[in-house]
């Protein structure tokens, strides 16, 4: 297979936990990997277990957890890769110092109502933290900070995933296209 020589992008999934920002990540993944483009999951669930071991959930530490990814995430697009970021990145400030740096950023807001993502707690954190065991859980007892200006807005709970993935691609493939 040809690989392309394009600019590369970042494209940044920010959402409560549950509202899908890994599903339709690798969705995307496997829709621009069959087009040939170089791409590399940024996953905050993975991250957390390597570059970022060792930091908690204080603002500080989701900062801190962010501004690393974002560095990654920069090199990527810098070499051309697409780099497809799946963090809860609550914080709006962060966000947006990021898009900043990187320039080539898609901001696409994963947004299912609290109830919904709670309702599916496919790890189980939502009860945790319901029963108090999980002190500061985004959405429970710590904020989320939702875009103000998202490329792209995908309500999991109201679209499927191909039509979410579909909004997605619009953009990117306009954003790889020069636009
Ligand atoms: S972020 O806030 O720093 O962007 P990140 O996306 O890396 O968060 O990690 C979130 C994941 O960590 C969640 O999907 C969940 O599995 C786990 N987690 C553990 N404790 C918390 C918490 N207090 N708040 C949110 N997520 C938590």
């Amino acid at each position: 297979m040809t690989i392309r020589n394009t600019q590369g992008l970042t494209v940044w999934f920010t959402g409560l936990s549950g509202a899908g920002k890994t599903t339709l990540s690798q969705a995307l993944e496997k829709l621009l990997m069959a087009r040939g483009y170089r791409v590399e999951p940024l996953d905050g669930d993975v991250v957390r277990q390597h570059l970022s071991k060792g930091l908690g959930y204080s603002k500080a530490d989701r900062d801190e957890n962010i501004r690393r990814i974002g560095f990654v995430a920069e090199l990527l697009t810098r070499h051309g890769v697409v780099a497809l970021v799946s963090a809860i990145s609550p914080y709006r400030e962060i966000r947006d110092e990021v898009r900043r740096k990187i320039g080539a950023f898609l901001e696409i807001y994963v947004n299912a109502p609290l109830e919904v993502c709670e309702q599916r707690d496919q790890k189980g954190l939502y009860q945790r933290a319901r029963a108090g065991e999980i002190k500061g859980f985004t959405g429970i007892d710590d904020p989320y900070q939702p875009p103000l200006a998202p490329e792209v807005e995908c309500r999991t709970d109201l679209e499927t995933v191909e039509e979410s993935v579909a909004k997605v691609w619009r953009e990117v493939e306009a954003k790889l296209a020069g636009g």
